[in-house]
């Protein structure tokens, strides 16, 4: 337990815009944990971090703090690398479901713990729910076993890790103080550090379907995370990637499910092949960095040995794209869905009832808005407004025309989904002026936007 302090006192010092000391950190973080230090205390300090920010040594104290409030999860013992992926959400982003497969299937590990959507933006758990079967509860010995045999394995997080991020978001919540750098960067690298992976893939969105709409919060929130990763031991790197526009054609749980089916068996959108190959690019690099520095422990494999720079080559070697062609991504995706209880070969659900949106004029699309469609597939029932609400498998959107693409006067341009007629309307208000139809094509563009990492 951390030396007791004053919590009035650590509030005054941080609203005069001086610097907090370790002890006053661990203690804040270990006493509001434990209900000792109260609601109103922790808000005000908030609010102060909110306006004054940290120094990098007060926000690594402040993420360390958090760490340890809760278990930290160990895979030292496996055979393989670890390489964890995290995305900041967005629309239609359905990346963890090929990425996992493809980096599985060269024999990294990926323990994606991933969460529920809430609001516009979907959850992993409900895209994977509405394959038949399929389980997200898995306890710790199951997740090892999986990672061992398979290699990847996306279930919920246990209520251990970081417990004081839980308390301290939730009161983020009603208290105005969300939308803080080192407080986002805080809540998630905590989270990320205690699940124990040794190397970590950022996916940092931005655009209007994101938590960071312009482009200088984003590198800033993206390289506040990249020093806390290598400050703790983690090599972290960081992609800001498009979300002013959908990813792929699909928004909604099944809907996206078979996209990324889609991918894994060698077609797809663009759009999602290209990101899903750059990030299992960078998850394999940064793989074989870990293999070269680290060695594998569990594999008996010493840093820096032959074995070591072999498997490291062999890693930076891998021909990503090819894994998609010849099956090899495809069947190490049914190993992982099958290891928790699903059917790959199950027919997906759909919605009982669906309604065309058509195109008004010829021309070619030169934007499409995330967040509108975002919340347009929410109101059809793919999102949910509480914790505790369900969501609809079938529900979403099928988007049939992206920026770039030519369209025809009276074509559909997507197709809108639900269990549930009256959301019908509510969608189509959203969705008022979410495009637009111009004379010429936009410029082509690359969902990567750029590339934060920490200098070699
Ligand atoms: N996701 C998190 O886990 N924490 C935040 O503060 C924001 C997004």
């Amino acid at each position: 337990m951390a030396e007791p302090c004053d919590a009035v006192d650590v509030i005054m010092t941080k609203r005069d815009g001086k610097t907090l000391s370790i002890p006053q950190i661990k203690w804040m973080i270990d006493a509001y944990t434990r209900g000792v230090v109260a609601e109103e205390q922790m808000s005000a300090l908030l609010m102060a971090i909110f306006l004054q920010g940290f120094t990098r040594e007060e926000l690594n104290c402040w993420t360390d703090a958090m760490i340890a409030s809760g278990e930290r999860l160990d895979f030292t013992e496996l055979a393989r690398p670890t390489v964890d992926k995290h995305s900041t959400g967005g629309v239609g982003d359905k990346i963890t479901l090929p990425l996992s497969a493809v980096v599985a299937s060269f024999g990294v590990a990926v323990p994606q713990l991933s969460g529920r959507g809430l609001g516009h933006t979907g959850g992993t758990l409900d895209k994977l729910e509405s394959i038949p079967g399929w389980r997200a509860a898995l306890s710790l010995d199951e997740m090892k076993k999986q990672l061992s045999e398979i290699g990847a394995v996306v279930c919920q997080a246990g209520s251990g890790l970081a417990p004081a991020d839980r308390k301290l978001y939730a009161l983020r919540d009603v208290t105005g103080t969300v939308a803080s750098i080192p407080l986002i960067a805080s809540s998630i690298m905590s989270k990320k550090i205690a699940e124990g992976t040794s190397a970590l893939m950022l996916d940092v969105k931005c655009g209007s379907g994101a938590f960071m709409t312009e482009i200088g919060p984003a590198q800033e929130l993206a390289s506040t995370m990249v020093e806390i990763g290598e400050d703790h031991g983690v090599h972290t790197v960081a992609l800001i990637t498009d979300m002013s526009t959908p990813l792929g054609k699909t928004v909604g749980n099944a809907l996206e499910v078979r996209e990324s089916v889609e991918v894994l068996a060698g077609g797809g959108p663009d759009d999602v092949i290209e990101l899903t190959l750059r990030l299992a690019r960078e998850m394999l690099d940064a793989a074989s960095t870990i293999v070269e520095k680290k060695g594998i422990p569990g594999a008996g494999v010493s840093p820096g040995s032959k074995e070591a720079l072999r498997r490291a080559e062999a890693l930076r070697e891998a021909d990503l794209a090819e894994s998609l062609k010849n099956g090899r991504a495809m069947d190490s995706w049914r190993a992982i869905i099958t290891a928790q209880g699903g059917d790959p070969d199950a027919e997906l659900g759909t919605a009982q009832d669906h309604e065309e949106i058509l195109c008004p004029t010829d021309g070619f699309m030169t934007r499409l808005d995330a967040l509108k469609v975002g919340v347009a597939g929410w109101r059809l029932g793919a999102g949910r407004a509480r914790k505790e609400d369900a969501v609809q498998i079938g529900a979403g959107i099928q988007l049939h025309a992206k920026p770039g693409d030519s369209v025809r006067r009276g074509q559909s341009l997507m197709t809108l989904h639900s269990d549930t007629p009256e959301a019908f309307q509510r969608a189509k208000e959203v969705l008022e002026g979410a495009w637009t139809i111009d004379d010429n094509p936009p410029e082509p563009s690359s969902v990567v936007i750029d590339r934060v990492a920490s200098a070699p």
